[in-house]
């Protein structure tokens, strides 16, 4: 169809110029057989759902049990991020750095030309104004992903602020964000459309200098509602870095102990490893409450106080069912009553959904992923090990009602973390921010099923950003001792901790029950964070004392804290060595703070 787009006419004039002319040039490259501008109502959204389940894409569960609810189920070759599919096409090919695939931009631009020319005939193309961040926050930045599935622009209404409020600030001369998405499936004429269309070539781009995003070819999670970590992390830590905040992949959340003290925490763990069961943790110490801010993508600032203050960017959570559980995460099986849109989850006789760990025992019969019967001796999971729910962060009963303060939250200590059955102890703490900067910048962890690739592998993912930084890994890291150092000039630095609730026993079972009992950890950090305890100082950092840790009631075998901190002294000069070759490849741009905690660590002597 040509561009005599039938969009109505008075949303033409309240336009701002440069997008009504980037959205007709992309209109022009693409050819979609009509443009829609998404206004991010609930009409909306209700008529999206329902051509969706008229199409195939989504299946209605039984309201019944699940109201406005709704099951998709991707194509069995789009289920995850692409790491080797994504780039970050910045000018300098040092500015991308080695841990990130990079691509000259003009050439990049040149490939991306020929696969999106025509790439949504046939189909619509969706404008979707976005806010990542409380409507009018100073931390807020907005964006415009255009895209040609539905199924990502009912994400996008979840994850994200959308809408016309935004365009107002557009219109404003507010800037933002310019995002490109096709699944890559024209329709011939007349071609009868598939459920969950995408291509088998992939492209997840990034233009850090020109703010503009290019995915090509999945609908999936992270490769498709761009809002999330092609801009919330990628885009935005490259603003970050220009304007001095950070953009990290940290959930946020309020903890408050019985006497009513309150201390706030934003915590950094790869994907997959708990960051969403920790946001929502179900204190199993009486007298504690842990209130959620955001489970996957902070925005950190120094605040006009001097302290660092951080914002949840996003609207939703986009988080992994299997494991969920009344017993693992009561407040997100609260939050998931209903809105809710499932990815690849089973489905029960009953039409309600189900996945691996949400009950004991699983159903007699299910409906598996992919759309198959399933019996619990199908030998298969019923659920993709990455299948996800989207629902909205207001609906989470363990909600903070600081969850929108447009100047954020103070954050008082910050936590990194990572999956480790082996060497890295349940809790330490940095000596300092410089020493803190070094944990976060070596956090290694077992590859889980967020990505492609080799499930328990394990890998550096520095402060879990590995797959999610826009720019060079130790620039990342050298801003970060900057920011320490802003803080110190003016205020309270927050104290800084790494954990692993993944350490296992000779038995190869957990050695901590995780969970609500993570409140434990918290309360040790508390008490560090008042200056209430002590620590024993040894080359990794500072463990606690047993004493002053509180394992009232757990239950744990004898053994169980020795273990959980056993600091083993030939383990740890292999992580040193192993350290400095991961740093090699950065060469000079590693910070010489981080060199010096190296050298501090690889000189132990017992
Ligand atoms: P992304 O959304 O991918 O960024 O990940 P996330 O960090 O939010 O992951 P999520 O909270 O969904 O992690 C889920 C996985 O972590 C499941 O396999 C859980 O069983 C496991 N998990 C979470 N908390 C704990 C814990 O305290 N102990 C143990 N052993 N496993 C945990
Ligand atoms: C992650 O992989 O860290 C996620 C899921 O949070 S996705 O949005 O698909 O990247
Ligand atoms: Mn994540």
């Amino acid at each position: 169809m040509s561009l005599t787009i039938p969009r109505a006419a008075e949303e033409t004039s309240v336009r701002h110029p440069s997008l009504a002319a980037w959205v007709a040039g992309i209109a022009d490259l693409t050819r979609p057989d009509r443009v829609v501008w998404c206004d991010g109502s609930a009409a909306e959204f209700d008529r999206l759902t329902h051509e969706m389940i008229d199409a195939g894409t989504l299946l209605r569960l039984n309201p019944d049990l699940r109201p406005y609810s709704f099951l998709a189920r991707s194509d069995p070759s789009d289920v995850a991020r692409v790491e080797q599919c994504t780039y970050i096409c910045s000018v300098d090919a040092d500015d991308a750095g080695p841990t990130n695939n990079w691509r000259e931009p003009t050439a990049m631009r040149t490939t991306l030309a020929a696969l999106f020319e025509g790439a949504m005939e046939g189909r619509t193309m969706y404008v979707v104004p976005f806010s990542m961040g409380p409507l009018g926050s100073p931390f807020s930045r907005l964006g415009v992903q255009l895209t040609d599935s539905p199924y990502v622009v009912a994400n996008l209404r979840i994850m994200t602020r959308m809408g016309a409020d935004v365009l107002a600030l557009i219109d404003a001369g507010t800037e933002w964000v310019a995002a490109v998405h096709s699944v890559g499936a024209p329709l011939a004429a007349g071609e009868q459309d598939v459920a969950w269309p995408c291509n088998s070539t992939k492209y997840i781009c990034h233009f850090p200098e020109d703010r503009e995003i290019w995915s090509f070819g999945s609908a999936y999670g992270g490769n498709a509602i761009l809002a999330k970590k092609s801009f919330a992390l990628r885009i935005a830590s490259v603003q970050a870095r220009d304007e001095g905040w950070l953009a990290e992949h940290m959930l946020v959340m309020k903890v408050t102990n019985p006497a009513g003290r309150s201390i706030h925490v934003a915590a950094a763990f790869p994907s997959a490893c708990g960051k969403t069961n920790f946001a929502m943790l179900t204190p199993s110490v009486p007298g504690w409450t842990v209130e959620t801010i955001g489970d996957d993508i902070a925005w950190l600032r120094k605040g006009s106080d001097g302290r660092l203050r951080a914002i949840n960017p996003e609207a939703g959570f986009f988080g992994v069912a299997p494991g969920t559980s009344p017993a693992t995460n009561p407040n997100a099986i609260d939050t998931l009553w209903g809105n809710t849109i499932f990815t690849n989850v089973a489905l029960r006789d009953d039409g309600d959904a189900w996945w691996e760990g949400l009950t004991d025992a699983p159903p007699a019969h299910l409906i598996d992923w992919q759309g198959h019967d399933w019996t619990p001796g199908s030998g298969a999971l019923a659920a993709h090990p990455n299948s996800r729910f989207t629902v909205a962060a207001a609906q989470c009963p363990s909600i903070s009602d600081e969850w929108e303060h447009p100047d954020g939250v103070v954050i008082d200590a910050i936590i990194f973390g990572g999956r480790r059955a082996t060497n890295v102890p349940l809790v330490v703490e940095a000596r300092d921010w410089d020493h803190g900067v070094f944990l976060g910048a070596t956090i290694s962890s077992e590859q889980t099923a967020a990505a492609e690739g080799t499930v328990g592998a394990l890998r550096r993912d520095p402060f879990a950003m590995l797959p999610f930084c826009g720019y060079n890994m130790a620039d990342h890291w050298a801003h970060w001792i900057a920011m320490g150092r802003s803080l110190r000039s003016s205020g309270r630095v927050p104290r800084v901790f790494r954990v692993n609730w993944f350490r296992k026993g000779a038995d190869g079972s957990f050695l901590w029950p995780g969970f609500g009992d993570n409140v434990r950890v918290l309360e040790w950090i508390m008490d560090r964070v008042d200056g209430a305890v002590g620590s024993v100082p040894t080359p990794i950092g500072h463990l606690p004392l047993e004493a002053d840790f509180n394992l009232a009631e757990m239950g744990l075998p004898p053994t169980a804290w020795g273990e959980m901190f056993a600091t083993d002294r030939d383990a740890w000069a292999a992580e040193a060595a192993d350290t400095e070759r991961f740093f090699a490849q950065f060469g000079d741009r590693v910070p010489h703070e981080l060199t010096q905690q190296l050298q501090h660590l690889a000189r132990w002597e017992s």
